[in-house]
């Protein structure tokens, strides 16, 4: 009964093909490490995030005068409104937090590198995306820092030379921040940038495929085949890295529902403090951060005197990280093989990007603003050299074989 169907269906569609392209005859390293959970997980909180958003939207308002009170509304009043909600905002920052391992995975195992520049590519778009994405999404409860914060990032489009004046007043299409605004960064919001996203999502994993998935230790699996033409060292996605995968799914569940349930402002980090009163256009917070997930570039932006030059460093940071395919020009692609100077290198950066981070959630001191120029430095340090450390260095030699 069921093979007919499907056999009805195929002739139609390439639902088989698709199943079979995709996972039951996609051979992936059999090396995954617990590095590779992140990208499962965040195709997890995507969904996450469009089903809660589909069901915040039903009841709240995008206007001004109502926002704040729907959001009160949705917390107090709608039948299970508390756990959506918080499912929705602590899933934009466990969104970042799988992100940015899963970033890191990525770096530390030189995935960007040939063939799969255009996998890292579509990946910095999707980067790119969710940072708008989020940042809309936290003017929506219209709270005071939903408000201020809006007001200094939208204020820095600004700094821009001729156009910036017009352009800050286009962004907001009012001459300060208000309904108007609230509502174009809902349309964008709930709308446009999800099927952006998504798009890019299938762009990201469409191109993986194509060329198929790196692994910790850099081997191409691709080179060493059995008669039947299929990959020694690689093994079906379906079942064995579908089941695996769980195993992922049901830990970060853990972690992301306790945070849900016992934590969800998590001490003002992911929801912060100043954002449970109404926006006031007449009253500035004391201290204006953006969420954690933007503080690196914050503070970089912070650590440059002027305030173009500072738009145009902490732009430069994103920037930056699209030509990376391009930058490194190391023989080898894992960590694992690379020398000790791109070790190092890796180490440096990663700790000035958590100062970074931290420095730019607390009020700039003097010290603070040197030691975030020091982490600047090394930022775009790790960028500029890496073309000449990447080649200079002693590599070892990449096994033939995936081990173990
Ligand atoms: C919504 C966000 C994202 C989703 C749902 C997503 C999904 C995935 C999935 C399912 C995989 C295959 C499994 C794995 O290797 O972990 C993958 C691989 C990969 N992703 Fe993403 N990704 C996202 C964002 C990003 C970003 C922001 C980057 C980098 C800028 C990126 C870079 C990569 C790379 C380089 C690979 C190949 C890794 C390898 O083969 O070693 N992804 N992604």
């Amino acid at each position: 009964m069921m093979s007919k169907f499907m056999e009805w269906v195929d002739a139609r569609f390439p639902a088989t093909k698709m199943w079979e392209d995709h996972l039951s005859k996609y051979y992936a390293p059999k090396n995954f490490n617990v590095l590779y959970f992140f990208g499962s997980l965040a195709l997890l909180v995507l969904v996450n995030q469009i089903i809660t958003g589909i069901w915040l939207t039903m009841s709240f308002e995008p206007s001004a005068e109502g926002a704040f009170a729907s959001v009160e509304y949705i917390m107090r009043d709608v039948e299970f409104g508390w756990i959506i909600r918080y499912l929705h905002s602590t899933g934009a920052s466990a969104f970042f937090v799988v992100v940015y391992l899963h970033m890191f995975r990525g770096i530390l195992y030189g995935s960007y590198q040939k063939p799969r520049e255009l996998v890292w590519i579509f990946g910095m778009m999707i980067y790119l995306a969710l940072m708008a994405e989020a940042f809309m999404g936290y003017l929506l409860p219209w709270g005071q820092m939903s408000y201020w914060g809006a007001q200094v990032i939208i204020s820095l489009f600004g700094a821009i030379p001729v156009i910036g004046a017009d352009l800050t007043q286009w962004i907001r299409g009012d001459y300060l921040i208000s309904g108007i605004t609230l509502n174009r960064f809902f349309a964008l919001h709930v709308i446009a940038l999800p099927i952006v996203i998504l798009g890019l999502v299938v762009l990201h994993i469409l191109a993986l495929h194509e060329v198929g998935s790196n692994n910790p230790m850099g081997v191409d699996i691709k080179k060493t085949k059995d008669e039947a033409g299929m990959p020694l060292d690689g093994i079906p996605f379906h079942p064995y890295y579908t089941v695996k995968d769980i195993v992922g799914v049901v830990v970060f569940l853990f972690v992301f529902c306790a945070i849900v349930f016992f934590f969800p402002e998590m001490g003002g980090y992911f929801l912060e403090k100043p954002n449970f009163e109404a926006a006031n256009a007449f009253k500035t917070p004391e201290h204006i951060a953006p969420v954690w997930y933007f503080t690196p570039y914050y503070a970089i932006l912070r650590a440059v005197p002027d305030k173009l030059l500072g738009v145009i460093a902490m732009g430069a940071a994103i920037a930056v990280l699209f030509v990376l395919p391009w930058l490194d020009r190391s023989p080898v692609k894992s960590m694992r093989y690379k020398g000790w100077m791109s070790k190092i290198a890796l180490v440096l950066f990663c700790i000035s990007f958590v100062i970074l981070g931290v420095l730019g959630v607390l009020s700039p001191t003097p010290e603070r603003t040197l030691v975030s120029r020091i982490c600047t430095a090394i930022y775009f340090g790790y960028f500029i050299l890496m073309p000449f450390y990447t080649k200079l260095e002693k590599t070892k030699v990449v096994p033939q074989r995936v081990a173990g």
